[in-house]
């Protein structure tokens, strides 16, 4: 009847031999891989990118950034529409030192007490907001909402939580203040934020760079050199956590006496260390080793930022130091501004390099002769110290040739790639759902 009636048409009958179960569990084995949550992350990311076009996100979610200079909590209401618009609101709050190597129920306590004021400040404490956290530390993450603390950094000390699950302990922080309720959706680091961020302008970003407190890169890794995750298709994105290179050990036998540190939290204190070591030589200070110079965090990195300057005069070098307790005679002042020059200009070098090695390999893994790529990037160091930047561009051209690579500047900072890729997450959850 079908040829008789529709005679043009080529149509063959395959008869099931299984039934539709094998269907069904197959169409279960599909879903069930995709549920699998570290798959969702590199899920959310592609349909991040699918959604950046068609304008799917709708909603106001909450993030939160904790890992930089400041913690901050974020609105960010996402509108879809011909015009797609996101809006942020922000609030930075201060995490006390006693609070930051307190105990992990103090911390997280602060965190949720900082959310409520936020809340109030908004006029939205009834809202059950999805939430996404920028945590900026090393974490193993085992699900989009999950992520156990591996080691804490950049001066974080608070007990109990290495070897948790920090988004546990920001729910279970949030029961306890019994006042809000929220949806904790993800979790994400701020090198994989700020990508997201400027991935939202820019789909050729496939790098995220941190240059600040801390120093790390995210990148977009093909599956099939993912070794931990079954299946080779598409791309993962792969924190690197390079900051914690060396520490088993393999630079050893390269390492300076100075450490091999790059970023804007250790810059100042290897000027200090170094100042030390030619004062103690006679080269400095009239060798004479000052209670100040022997005060450990007294050279903070944005003084490195301020001597460097090209518009400061000799003398106007020498009043930072004499500021900070070093009477330094003009010579003085001429070997600190080379020695803090040739800190920075390692430390932009070494964050270079690794950029370099990384445009290159996302350039031979798919086996092309010349790469363009966009790296999204944020942190004071970057944005504040007058020749990181150059420097650090300098160096990735001459190491990676074939690559021509171009940064870009988070200007919304990563809480807002956190909402982005939270709200990707929900609409993902629920399709699974
Ligand atoms: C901010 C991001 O803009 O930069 C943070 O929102 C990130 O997530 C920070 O950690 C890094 O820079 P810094 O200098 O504050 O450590």
């Amino acid at each position: 009847t079908v040829r008789r009636l529709v005679p043009d048409s080529d149509v063959r009958f395959l008869l099931s031999e299984s039934g539709s179960g094998k269907g069904a569990a197959m169409v279960t084995a599909v879903a069930y891989r995709l549920a699998e949550q570290s798959r969702l992350i590199t899920q959310t990311l592609s349909e991040f990118r699918l959604s950046t076009e068609q304008l799917l996100e709708h909603g106001d979610f909450l993030a939160l950034d904790l890992g930089g200079t400041n913690f901050r909590v974020l609105l960010v209401k996402i509108r879809s529409g011909k015009r797609r618009t996101v809006e942020m609101h922000n609030k930075i709050y201060a995490i006390p030192l006693e609070v930051m190597q307190g105990t992990g129920e103090e911390l997280f306590d602060h965190i949720v007490q900082c959310i409520s004021d936020f809340l109030d400040y908004m006029g939205m404490k009834n809202a059950r907001l999805p939430l996404g956290f920028t945590f900026s530390f090393p974490c193993q993450q085992t699900s989009l909402d999950a992520g156990i603390l591996v080691t804490w950094t950049k001066g974080f000390k608070a007990t109990d939580c290495e070897g948790e699950d920090v988004v546990g302990l920001l729910r279970e922080a949030i029961k306890r203040r019994e006042e809000f309720d929220l949806d904790v959706v993800a979790i994400v680091n701020d090198t994989v934020g700020t990508m997201m961020t400027c991935a939202y302008e820019e789909p050729t970003c496939e790098i995220g760079l941190i240059a600040g407190t801390g120093s790390n890169a995210c990148y977009m890794e093909e599956m099939r050199n993912v070794e931990m995750i079954e299946g080779d298709e598409g791309r993962m994105c792969v924190n690197m956590e390079w900051g914690a290179f060396g520490d088993n050990g393999c630079l050893d036998d390269i390492r300076t006496e100075y450490e091999k540190m790059c970023s804007g939290m250790y810059l100042g204190e290897i000027v200090r260390n170094i100042l030390i070591d030619m004062t103690k030589r006679g080269f400095l200070f009239r060798g004479q080793i000052s209670e100040t110079l022997k005060t450990r965090g007294i050279f903070e990195t944005k003084f490195l930022s301020q001597i460097e300057s090209d518009r400061l005069a000799l003398l106007q070098v020498r009043s930072i130091l004499q500021h900070l307790g070093l009477d330094s005679t003009c010579d003085d002042s001429i070997i600190v501004k080379e020695v803090c020059e040739a800190v920075s200009r390692r430390a932009a070098q070494l964050c270079g390099a690794g950029m370099a090695a990384v445009v290159d390999k996302i350039r031979e893994n798919r086996g092309l002769n010349n790469l363009d790529v966009t790296v999204g990037v944020d942190g004071t160091l970057y944005k504040l110290h007058p020749h990181f930047s150059g420097i650090m561009h300098q160096t990735v051209n001459e190491l990676a040739p074939k690559c021509n690579v171009t940064f870009l500047l988070s200007e919304d900072g990563s809480g807002k790639g956190a909402a982005l890729i939270t709200a990707v997450g929900c609409r993902l959850r629920q399709e699974l759902n």
